[in-house]
């Protein structure tokens, strides 16, 4: 997978349209390589329904993926990267975000779907933007996508962080915007929080 073409997974969980961290993955993302794939997805229009916890009802597999979960599940074993693309909401990410990972422990136990095994060795980042400007506060957001890339034997590549409140805002965040023309690039190293 390696030398193959790049192929990233945008998942936006603003929940509005046009946000600034929507702009800032977009940002980012027009820096990639021509030749990377790119898929957008806005979860709250995706609409996943509320995460079952089936682990310990009946033989504890989780039922194949339909529907909105089905389009999640293929866009993601689909993608050689994945991008968090979440605002900071009460010092996490967004709601969206969170069912849609919680989705990813149903996953673990489709029957025949690997899904660990295939996602080990992906890539996993995250692009938020935040009102407060003591960048502190996004720690807890950036500690559960490491953590959850660790738990998953994914690369973890780091959170990039902007500053604003109004759609538009991060336009003017000069720092931020440096960080997008090179957040994606491949590298060794984990950039940890780039801001
Ligand atoms: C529900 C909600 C919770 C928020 N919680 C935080 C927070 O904990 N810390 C913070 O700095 N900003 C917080 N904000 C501000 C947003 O992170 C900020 O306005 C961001 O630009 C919104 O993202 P968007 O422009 O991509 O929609 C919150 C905003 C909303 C709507």
């Amino acid at each position: 997978m390696a030398d193959a073409p790049r192929s990233f997974l945008f998942l936006l969980g603003s929940a509005r349209h046009g946000g600034n961290t929507e702009a800032l993955a977009r940002a980012a993302a027009g820096h990639l390589e021509p030749e990377a794939g790119q898929r957008w997805i806005h979860l709250g229009e995706l609409g996943l329904p509320p995460f079952t916890d089936r682990r310990h009802t009946g033989d504890g597999t989780t039922p194949f993926a339909e529907g909105p979960e089905r389009i999640a599940q293929e866009a993601t074993l689909a993608a050689t990267d994945v991008v968090i693309a979440s605002p900071l909401y009460w010092y996490s990410t967004s709601a969206t975000v969170k069912t849609y990972l919680d989705y990813w422990s149903g996953w673990l136990r489709v029957p025949g779907l690997d899904f660990k095994a295939r996602m080990a060795g992906r890539r996993l980042w995250g692009v938020t933007v935040q009102g407060d400007e003591e960048p502190d506060v996004s720690a807890p957001l950036a500690g559960a996508l490491r953590l959850s890339a660790e738990y998953m034997k994914m690369d973890w590549r780091g959170v990039l962080l902007g500053y604003g409140s109004r759609p538009g805002d991060i336009d003017r965040d000069d720092r931020a915007q440096a960080g997008a023309k090179t957040f994606f690039e491949p590298g060794t190293e984990t950039p940890g929080v780039v801001y």
